[in-house]
């Protein structure tokens, strides 16, 4: 009899939490308000859930905390609105974790020198929730890792408080699949997905979840949830690394990578497209198949696409700079000396995000062979360039180049090659083709434009 009413009172944990995320009053916590956690707080808030955003940047704390905004997918009125309103608040003090019904962990995955996982971040987090954790919190690791790392990593700690998963608290993976500067697809209805430690925590979150997103997808663990979020990331940069392995072969044979690529996407069926770049870059591709292929490694199992994707995508800024250098001496110049205006430096077009660009490379070969390199980009004001000196490793050094203001057609002309690395939808190819000397693109972003004189080359 005791046994039965012990029971009820734990389940009742369960329930209570889900009658608050029912009526939107569950206090939600987000962790890291970053890309990922800044537009999923606004979110929360705009339905009515009272959101306390934490991050150790105290200028992001600052920021949110007047209203401001500095992520792209987030729109200025709608955070405005949600702070006035009193539902978003950002703060710097962890012990106020204590104060969440529900807690999201929204940091930093990134990769270690070595490109092992650097899990410092989730492991401070962690620590913080275990200081404050209490009776009927759901805990939701939504940043992207290895699998096995909610129930290996995070579980462990917070299970060392005594207080029992799936009764007293509840743990779940639910890897934010967000695609930024994406139109269509917004976290609102994109498919979620939600691994529990137990299905009680399942339940919860997909309650939770359920409130503001159109559909939840439940995995019977954790590790499914963030195999899966690892698996779509590396199909992204198999797939991309089989085109830029295209583009080398097409250009040593003379073919258009891109009018072959237009051609074989016109099957209805079996074929999905993507595009050949100077690279990969931002938060996830570049860095989260290697998440898998580490932990793969603890299974004594080579995870040979990976390995092979990441060789190809990480050869391309060579290949640029190869096909630099190509063009130049078409034109009796070398890479030494030579002029080169970078158009696009981000990883993606028509965002600020400056991670992984591929750019950073290029414009690092370009600057190590002796060119005298510019850019244009009207994201990027200015940009910090790791330049390793000849010889030492210990003189690692870095340059920073500002953005040029005007792209003028004399800027343009004063080139002795501009390089498209990103296509910025602002930028009037047209104009760039009619006033440089040569073009190499990248991007595929100038066939409208008026080649009349053959100046230029595409990837
Ligand atoms: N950006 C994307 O497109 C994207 C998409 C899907 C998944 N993800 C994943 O989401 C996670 C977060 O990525 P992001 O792009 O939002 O990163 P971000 O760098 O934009 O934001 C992370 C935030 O966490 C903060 N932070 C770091 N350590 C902290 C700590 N100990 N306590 C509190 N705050 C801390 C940082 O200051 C930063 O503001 C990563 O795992 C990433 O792989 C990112």
């Amino acid at each position: 009899m005791a046994l039965e009413v012990e029971t009820k009172v734990k389940q009742d944990y369960a329930q209570e939490l889900k009658a608050k995320v029912k009526a939107h009053a569950a206090v939600v916590a987000v962790v890291g308000i970053g890309y990922v956690g800044l537009p999923l707080a606004v979110e929360k808030a705009k339905v009515g859930f009272p959101v306390i955003g934490f991050d150790r940047n105290e200028e992001r704390v600052a920021m949110v905390n007047r209203g401001e905004n500095y992520i792209r997918d987030v729109k200025d009125e709608e955070l405005r609105k949600v702070v006035l309103d009193g539902k978003l608040r950002t703060s710097t003090d962890f012990s106020e974790l204590g104060n969440a019904d529900v807690v999201i962990i929204c940091v930093p995955t990134p990769l270690t020198v070595h490109r092992e996982p650097d899990l410092q971040y989730i492991e401070n987090v962690t620590g913080e929730i275990a200081k404050h954790l209490h009776p009927g919190q759901l805990i939701s690791l939504e940043s992207t890792t290895y699998p096995g790392t909610t129930e290996e990593v995070i579980l462990p700690k917070l299970a060392a408080t005594g207080l029992e998963v799936g009764k007293d608290f509840f743990l779940v993976h639910s890897p934010e699949r967000v695609d930024p500067g994406n139109k269509r697809y917004t976290t609102q209805n994109t498919n979620k997905l939600v691994g529990g430690v137990t299905q009680a925590c399942t339940d919860v979150a997909a309650a939770f979840y359920g409130e503001t997103i159109m559909k939840v997808i439940e995995c019977s663990s954790p590790a499914v949830a963030e195999m899966a979020k690892v698996f779509e990331n590396t199909y992204r940069a198999v797939n991309i690394a089989l085109v830029n392995e295209m583009a080398l072969l097409c250009d040593r044979m003379g073919i258009s990578v891109w009018e072959m690529l237009d051609a074989a996407f016109t099957k209805p069926f079996g074929i999905q497209p993507f595009y050949p770049g100077p690279g990969v870059g931002g938060h996830c591709i570049p860095v989260d198949p290697f998440y898998l292929a580490w932990k793969a490694r603890e299974y004594d199992f080579s995870t040979r696409f990976i390995e092979l994707a990441g060789e190809i995508n990480l050869s391309m800024p060579y290949f640029v700079v190869q096909k630099a250098e190509r063009i130049l001496g078409l034109q009796g110049k070398s890479l030494r000396g030579s002029k080169v205006l970078v158009l696009g430096v981000t990883y993606k077009e028509d965002l600020p995000d400056m991670r992984e660009s591929p750019a950073l490379k290029v414009i690092q070969l370009l600057m190590k062979e002796g060119c005298e390199v510019e850019y244009y980009d009207p994201y990027v004001p200015s940009m910090e360039v790791q330049l390793q000196s000849q010889g030492t490793y210990e003189g690692r050094q870095s340059a920073r180049l500002d953005s040029v203001y005007n792209l003028s057609a004399e800027k343009v002309g004063g080139a002795d090659l501009v390089v498209v690395l990103t296509g910025h939808s602002s930028v009037d190819y047209g104009s760039v083709v009619q006033s440089a000397s040569a073009v190499l693109d990248t991007r595929n972003v100038t066939t409208e434009a008026d080649d009349t004189i053959g100046n230029v080359w595409m990837m």
